[in-house]
């Protein structure tokens, strides 16, 4: 099988694509022949060696696929050929992976092996950010740090089905063009407008209810000062390469949370209610309500591309590797 390997930490173009054994699968595991694998930020951070966690090499990156049942553990009960969601904890980025049960989710063919493949990681992320670490209700406003990447096209879809107010914040005019496609309800381009500034002036000055922050740096303050009474903040990454040191002053003056948002953590430690989160993602998919189309589709030959732009601030929407 065709497999992306990391044999060695460093730039994305030292991955090699090899042949590999197809993986075995003990008795609580399937076997997934993969159609389409998700490429996400952290995965080029982690060929790295620059990720929170850092793995010895050789592995194969890829912690979500889309694709089918192909063979199954003695323990698991699941059909051969059913259409599935899988999370495996590494391997992807591969023709087949063998995932643990628990992480599997059998999908109907309404869902595109593409939307399927997008789904775990950006739309769980943001689900759970909003859903129960900032417990969003209809009507608040939301502030969409990085509007056009992986995270911010999830919120913004999301925003839009929770009944939120959406305001994406982007950097250039191709951004811009990409996130007019998408329900937005207003953008701030945060290269050439005063964010804060902005963001009140769409509020009636009132400021943001809820922010999305995957990216850090300097706007993540700038952001925290453009929030209404009773805010929440929400971290969910350093894009911009540096994270910010914050007056905790502002916390008071606003009675505003800052909220970790720490997703594949709380997948080990709450799994019913991930599994709650997936069928509601899904069925979002299924009814219509949440139309998923990955912006870049990749070959397997082409993934060093894919994670560079992760790294050079090009990436816009969601990247897909089609097998
Ligand atoms: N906490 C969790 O559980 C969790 C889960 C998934 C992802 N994450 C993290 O979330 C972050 C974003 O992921 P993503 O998939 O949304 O990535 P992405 O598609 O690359 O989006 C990141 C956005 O950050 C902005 N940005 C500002 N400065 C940047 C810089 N120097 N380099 C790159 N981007 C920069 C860019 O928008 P502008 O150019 O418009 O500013 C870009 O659209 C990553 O740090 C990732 O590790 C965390």
């Amino acid at each position: 099988m065709k497999s992306v390997v990391c044999t060695k930490l460093g730039n994305p173009e030292l991955l090699e694509i090899k042949d590999m054994d197809k993986p075995e699968v003990s008795n609580n595991q399937v076997l997934i022949k993969v159609d389409a694998a998700g490429v996400n930020y952290p995965d080029a951070l982690l060929v790295q060696g620059k990720y929170q966690v850092v793995i010895e090499p050789p592995f194969i990156p890829g912690n979500e696929v889309c694709g089918y049942i192909e063979e199954v553990g003695k323990d698991v009960n699941l059909e051969i050929g059913t259409k599935v969601i899988g999370l495996p904890e590494m391997g992807g980025f591969s023709e087949y992976v063998s995932v643990n049960k628990s992480l599997v989710i059998p999908i109907s063919e309404k869902v595109t092996s593409f939307a399927g493949a997008s789904l775990p990681i950006n739309y769980g992320t943001t689900y759970y950010a909003l859903k129960r670490r900032a417990q969003a209700s209809r009507g608040e406003s939301l502030l969409i740090l990085g509007g056009s990447g992986g995270i911010g096209t999830a919120a913004i879809q999301l925003g839009h089905i929770m009944g939120l107010k959406t305001i994406a914040a982007v950097g250039s005019d191709e951004k811009e063009d990409y996130v007019k496609e998408l329900k937005v309800d207003s953008i701030i381009r945060y290269d050439k407008e005063n964010l804060k500034e902005k963001a009140k002036e769409l509020t009636d000055g009132k400021g943001v209810d809820i922010v999305i922050d995957p990216v850090g740096g300097d706007v993540s303050e700038q952001a925290l000062r453009a929030t209404a009474w009773n805010g929440r903040l929400l971290v969910i990454g350093f894009a911009q390469g540096e994270i910010p040191k914050i007056p905790l002053n502002i916390t008071l003056v606003k009675g505003v949370s800052i909220v970790g948002v720490w997703w594949g953590r709380w997948t080990q430690t709450s799994p019913q209610e991930t599994a709650e989160d997936f069928s509601e993602l899904v069925g979002f998919i299924e009814s219509g309500e949440l139309n998923i189309t990955p912006k870049n589709i990749y070959a397997v030959e082409e993934v060093p591309e894919a994670l560079n732009n992760f790294l050079t601030r090009k990436n816009i929407g969601k990247t897909i590797i089609k097998f």
